[in-house]
């Protein structure tokens, strides 16, 4: 398993995101539907490669899909671990957790479907993105199909972010933790590197209690690349892939500027898929 910056960090920022992650989510109108139908389509088995807390993951199983679960972050699978407990058995026994790198995994059998759910972004250089493609492919069967969704870069959201310090910090969201009858205010600070295509996202955390006073102050860091659409087209192709589709929602409209890249390929029938390295 690969161990570097990128395994740390993923580590680090995952950890003290993980209980907070489903209320932080802002949910996307119909993801989780979309990727339900597309595992329905494929039929078992479906990888899942950044499952995180089994948003997705759980729904896929609930369906009737046997389904493996992958993700970096060992907090994150736990979160979905205790999600999973709750399960009736059935469903439970459809579902396999992976601590794993989607850079460089072996799970030593082939999957209809792979999904990458918004992960695809945490791969900060061409070769790591590369690396992940040669490794899914493995793991595809011949007919087999690979989703990865990706935010699409927006210009103008990003330009605010080019001062050598990012943008000042500002507040974005308000996370109620009723377990602890705290609430979690959540600031952060962007900056964009357009050279690397790196955004870097700088994240206070101020948790307060039911009077409003500040009990604990965290900060972290997470990094993520920006990939443009014909971007994408290139690397799938240099990758031994071909392309199905490329949508921009969950509803299957047609890609447009700013939108999610949601895209659809297979293996190239007849092409060798290339090692990472070529
Ligand atoms: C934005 S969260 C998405 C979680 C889930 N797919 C969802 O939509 O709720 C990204 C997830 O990708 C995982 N991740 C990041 N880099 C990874 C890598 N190289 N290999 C496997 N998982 C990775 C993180 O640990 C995290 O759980």
């Amino acid at each position: 398993m690969t161990t570097d910056n990128h395994a740390q960090t993923i580590a680090s920022f995952w950890k003290w995101q993980a209980i907070d992650w489903d209320r932080f989510v802002a949910p996307l109108e119909g993801d989780v539907a979309f990727f339900v139908e597309a595992a329905q389509e494929a039929g078992s088995p479906v990888l899942e490669i950044g499952c995180g807390t089994g948003r997705t993951l759980i729904p896929i199983a609930q369906s009737g899909i046997e389904i493996v679960g992958l993700d970096l972050s060992e907090s994150m699978l736990a979160e979905a671990q205790q999600k999973v407990i709750r399960l009736d058995s059935q469903t439970q026994q459809r579902i396999q957790l992976v601590q794993g790198d989607m850079r460089d995994f072996s799970l030593g059998r082939k999957f209809n479907l792979v999904l990458v759910t918004f992960a695809f972004v945490f791969l900060t250089t061409p070769e790591a993105q590369r690396e992940a493609l040669a490794c899914i492919a493995k793991h595809l069967a011949e007919s087999g199909r690979l989703i990865i969704t990706n935010p699409d870069p927006k210009l103008d959201l990003l330009a605010a972010y080019l001062a050598p310090l990012g943008n000042a910090l500002k507040q974005e969201k308000m996370i109620e933790r009723e377990e602890t009858n705290t609430r979690v205010i959540v600031w952060a600070s962007r900056q964009y590197d357009p050279s690397l295509q790196i955004l870097k996202s700088t994240y206070l955390y101020e948790e307060a209690d039911a009077e409003g006073t500040v009990i604990g102050r965290h900060h972290h860091h997470l990094v993520s690349r920006q990939s443009y659409r014909f971007e994408m087209q290139h690397l799938f192709a240099s990758c031994g892939y071909e392309i199905n589709a490329l949508y921009g929602d969950f509803k299957r409209k047609p890609f447009a500027y700013g939108d999610i890249q949601i895209w659809v390929v297979r293996k190239k029938e007849g092409v060798k898929q290339m090692n990472h390295s070529q």
